[in-house]
Formats: C-alpha cells, structure tokens, sequence
C-alpha cells in the first residue's frame, strides 16, 4: 500500500473480541449547533479531471461552474478543490508559482469568483488547498533566493555538507534525507554553490518556515484568500513543514531495501516537527478572527498520514485551537481488500478511542492520491464502505467519483504523467502511480464519457467501464445504483441521531461489522456489512439491545436481495456478499 507521509500505523488497540457492542462515546452530546464542516459531506474535486468546457482535455473551472447543481443534488455541503493556481504543473498543480493567480488552464479569477457565488448561492461552502510545504522552482520568491536577493536569501532550505573533493560539487549533501519521490532529498543548485531540499520533486524545493518572511508571506496567501470570501482550507503536506536544525542523518526504518524509496527511512528528523503544531495555531487563529468578523465557520483540514500520538494533536487543546480536524486517514492505512470485521473495527476505534475529548471526527474513504474504494477495498464493497463512512460520527470527505462507483484505469507507461510514477521508471511505476485514480469523471455514455469533447484526448484515459453503467446518467436512471445508494447516505446524514447519536460497534461475526446510532427519542439507525465473500445471516438482537421486532431497510447495496422500504427482523438479517445495510428501528425526524 503506498501511502503519502509513510509511517506503517501500528495497531495500537487490541480488536474487541466478542459480539457485545463496544461503545464510543457521543461526538456533541449538547445542543450546541453544528457548523457546516461538521455536518456535511465534504467533496473533492480534482480540477484537471471533472469537467472539460473548452476541449482542451483538461478539466476547467468553468466545467465545474456548469456542473455545481449535480453537486447540490447530490447533497454534499462543501467542495474542495484541489489547486487551481498558476502552476508549471510538474506536480499537476502542487507545484504553485503564484499563490495569488488561478492557471489558465483551469481559467480566470472573474471564473473563479462566479464559482464561488454560484456555489455559496446554492449553499455550497468552498475549500481551497493550501499547499504550505514548498512552491514551484518557478516562482518568483524561489529565483530571488537563488540570486541571494533582498531578504529572500533563507527563504528556502539551502546547505552543503562537508568539503568534499571528490564528491560530484565538492560538497557532500548535507544529510541522507529521502525525497518522498526518490532518491535524495537534496539538489545542487550551480547557481547558489548549495544544495536545497526539496521534500517532493526536485522542481518543488521546500520553504523554510525558521524565516519570519516566509511565515508572514504564507499568512498572506491565507489572508488573501479568506479575503475573497472562500470558507476553509484542505492543508496539503503539512508533515513536511519543518525539519530539524542541523540536519541529522534519518535512521533506516527496516521497511525496505530499496535505498531511493523514502520509506527507507525513519522521518523524525523530517517530518511533524514540534513548530508545526504551532504554526498550526497561528493559522487557526486567522480563521478564528475571519469567522468573528463575519460570522461564518471557517475551517482548516490537514493532509497528515501517521500514528495517532502524531496526528491527535494538530486538534489542538481548548486553550490553543489547531485544526478543526487533521484528516483520519485510517480507512486508507489500515484497510485493504482483504479486511475482515474486527480489522474495520479497530480502524474506526483507531480514531474515536485516541481523539481528544470535545473534538470533531472525519473519514476520509479516498483522494487524489489513493487507490479507488472498489479498487482498494473491493468492488463488491464500495456501497457497504459508503455506508459506514457516511454514518459513522462526525464529516465524511468523499474524492470525486465515487459516489458513482469509478474505479482505477489502467494507464500505461507511455499516457503516465504522475511525476512519482515517472521517477520510479517504467518497470515500478505500477506500484506508485496515481494517474489511475485521477482519470476523467464519467458523466454519461457519449464519448469520452461526457468528460470533454468527442474527438478530443483527455489528459488522462478514461476508464472503459463508463460503457458499462458507471456513469452519472446511467446511474441515475437505473432502479439500482450506487448514486441513490450514496443520495440516501447524505439524507441519513441529515436526521438528528446521524449528527450526535452515540455509536456502538460490534465484530458480529469473522466478516460481518456493525455499529447503531442511538440518541434518546429518536429512531436507532443499524449500519451492517458483510465485508466477506459467502452469503450470512446474522441475529442483530442477540447483540444490539432494545431493537424492534423489525427494522426498515433505509439503503441497501445494489446487489442486495433486500431493497430500500422492506421490513427485516433483526434476528434474522440476511447479507449477500459485500452488502450493507443501513437500518432504522422506525419513521426518523428531521434535525
Ligand atoms: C500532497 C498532494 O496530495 C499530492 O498529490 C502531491 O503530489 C504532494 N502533496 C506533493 O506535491
């Protein structure tokens, strides 16, 4: 499994054994209102990959201004875009030379301001990426701190290590850091006679956060955006950041015996640093004064892949607010295809059990960067992951597309554009590359999957199954599908119990995971799977207490023999494989 930020997660919390329910307990108790980043789903698009309105190929912000009523039907509360700025694009965005100008590819900032009202006017909230770790050699702070220039000297992290003849520059690198890309870390610059780093490609050297211009120049591009009114922030690489003073060698995790791969070594030297959490801090501040002044919520989600003692506390403390959430990549590290009950179990219990009190939960099934839910956790799964991600506690964050159920694309060598994938060559591009999750949405059976023109070849393949159903129209004009799954999922969202009912899981059996919903005077919710590959009939009552005698079927996985609207008895609940159940003990209410 490749994962961004590689820290094997240990399993830090022995699986409850037996059938009896494990209780978590209540994420807001009170009557406190929610904010819409608690209550909503939250929808990334990959800009190059949703809506192609000029035929080039590439997805643009007008595509999306087009399509932001599908995303109001759907029923998710918030987008986030994935960067749209002025970018050489070496790393398809993330690599940004101007923070203040959209790309031309994607369109205007006049676009970019309609986007906004048109999403705000249909009660959409706009999140943008913060890409904080490093920019594009591009721009213009990068060739000013080549050039030495008026206080940009330091503002990227320049070194050379001992005096060494026979090294290639006379230098050796400073240290034996990894880029998470391969291979060094560190890049000769003939220009400044000094290495920088550069966490990811080597056209993206990192800031250096200990230079008060760098820290004030970042709060500007916040500012600048909260300015124009954008409503939160995905923060990508947040890890990445700082890294230790004097750069100590990293020690060899053990993981690998491959010496370009980054997992080679341990990242303490490297990544979530102590100030990290601080800056952080400051930022949060920044929404806070932000969200007094007009009195909207704001909030600030975090891209960090590692152990709970590592990500918990970018939460902060109710003196220090951090983050409204770092994202809870669990469902992404410890989950794969062949996971049973009590591994779903222990993933969701990685994070109720080890947050801090008072704080907000999230579940994160996918993103740009990680396989596709049917492909990583099982095609016959995808509706059952849906299930639990949506009506577990707390926000779900859902990447494009898998409402409809998309799968990875196969890409060859000779269409890759990932520059991870392209540094590892063509014979481990496979076990890296992230093109296949990132191919064009499928709208509907015309050509190229309504993506962009006829004729015209979209920057990525698009995936052939659009032919075979997988496709918005489609979907929607079939009795079954996996968007009226995932449309009733965010309906369920919306009743009081799904917002701050108490959760119970329970490892019902070797394959089939449940948990319930339960708040006084309201209808219990029961969300069952049967994550295995034979047919099972489960005795809910023998475990959960206090059910009916029956339980309507709210949502139902489309291979379901039992559909929306039935009746079952809880003692006897029938569950093909792969399917889930969304249950509810009788009529629900509105919050
Ligand atoms: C994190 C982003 O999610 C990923 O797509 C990107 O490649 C890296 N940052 C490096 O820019």
């Amino acid at each position: 499994m490749r994962v961004l930020g590689i820290t094997a997660v240990l399993c830090l919390l022995a699986a409850a054994v037996s059938a009896d329910p494990v209780r978590v307990r209540q994420p807001k108790a009170d009557d406190e209102e929610l904010a819409w980043w608690q209550t909503s789903v939250i929808y990334q698009i990959y800009p190059r990959s949703f809506k192609d309105s000029n035929g080039d190929g590439v997805g643009d912000l007008r595509g999306i201004i087009n399509q932001l009523e599908y995303l109001q039907q759907l029923g998710v509360g918030a987008v986030w875009l994935s960067p749209i700025y002025q970018s050489p694009m070496v790393d398809l965005g993330y690599d940004i030379s101007n923070y203040f100008e959209i790309d031309p590819v994607f369109g205007t900032m006049d676009d970019f301001n309609e986007f906004r009202d048109k999403a705000h006017s249909l009660g959409l909230q706009v999140m943008m990426d913060y890409v904080v770790s490093y920019t594009s050699d591009q721009i213009e702070w990068f060739q000013k701190s080549l050039r030495r220039e008026d206080g940009y000297d330091e503002w990227y992290v320049w070194a050379v290590g001992e005096r060494n003849e026979s090294a290639p520059h006379g230098y050796n690198v400073p240290s034996n850091w990894l880029s998470l890309f391969r291979g060094s870390a560190w890049e000769w610059s003939e220009e400044r006679q000094q290495f920088y780093l550069h966490s990811f490609t080597v056209n993206q050297p990192d800031l250096n956060y200990r230079d008060d211009g760098v820290v004030l120049q970042m709060k500007d591009v916040l500012r600048f955006w909260l300015d124009k009114k954008v409503d939160g922030f995905r923060v990508d690489a947040v890890s990445q950041m700082y890294e230790a003073e004097g750069f100590p060698d990293e020690l060899p995790s053990g993981l690998t015996n491959d010496t370009e791969a980054n997992n080679y070594l341990q990242h303490v030297q490297t990544q979530n640093r102590p100030e990290t959490y601080e800056m952080i801090k400051q930022w949060r501040a920044i929404l806070d004064e932000y969200q007094a002044a007009d009195g909207k919520a704001k909030a600030m989600m975090l891209e960090v892949y590692d152990d709970p003692e590592i990500v918990m506390p970018y939460y902060g403390t109710p003196e220090e607010p951090g983050a409204q959430f770092p994202f809870n990549f669990y469902f992404i590290s410890q989950l794969n295809a062949q996971s049973n009950a009590s591994d779903v179990n222990r993933a969701v219990h990685l994070w109720m059990d080890n947050m801090p009190e008072g704080n907000w939960p999230n579940w994160v099934l996918g993103n740009h960067d990680q396989p596709r839910v049917g492909t990583r956790l099982g095609v016959a799964r995808k509706d059952l992951f849906n299930m639990i991600s949506l009506l577990l506690p707390g926000t779900a964050i859902t990447f494009m597309g898998e409402e409809i159920g998309m799968e990875n694309t196969h890409v060859s060598w000779e269409d890759t554009v990932d520059p991870w994938a392209l540094n590892a060559g063509p014979d481990l591009y496979e076990s890296v590359t992230r093109d296949p999750e990132r191919t064009p949405f499928q709208w509907n059976t015309s050509a190229n999957a309504g993506f962009t023109d006829e004729g015209v070849k979209p920057w990525l393949p698009v995936n052939e199954n659009y032919l075979q159903g997988i496709n918005v129209e489609s979907e929607l004009e079939a009795d079954l599908s996996h968007i009226k799954v995932y449309r009733k999922l965010v309906d369920a969202r919306g009743w009081r119990v799904a917002q701050r009912g108490a959760l119970d899981t329970a490892i019902i059996s070797e394959w089939v995971f449940a948990f319930t919903r339960t708040l006084d005077g309201e209808p219990t919710v029961v969300v069952v799977g049967n994550l295995g590959t034979d047919v099972e009939t489960v005795d809910l009552s023998a475990t959960f207490d206090g059910l009916p005698d029956q339980l309507t079927v709210h949502a139902a996985s489309i291979s379901s023999s039992t559909q929306s609207g039935a009746t079952v008895s809880p003692q006897s609940v029938t569950l093909e494989a792969g399917v889930g159940l969304v249950l509810v003990a009788n009529s629900t209410s509105a919050a």
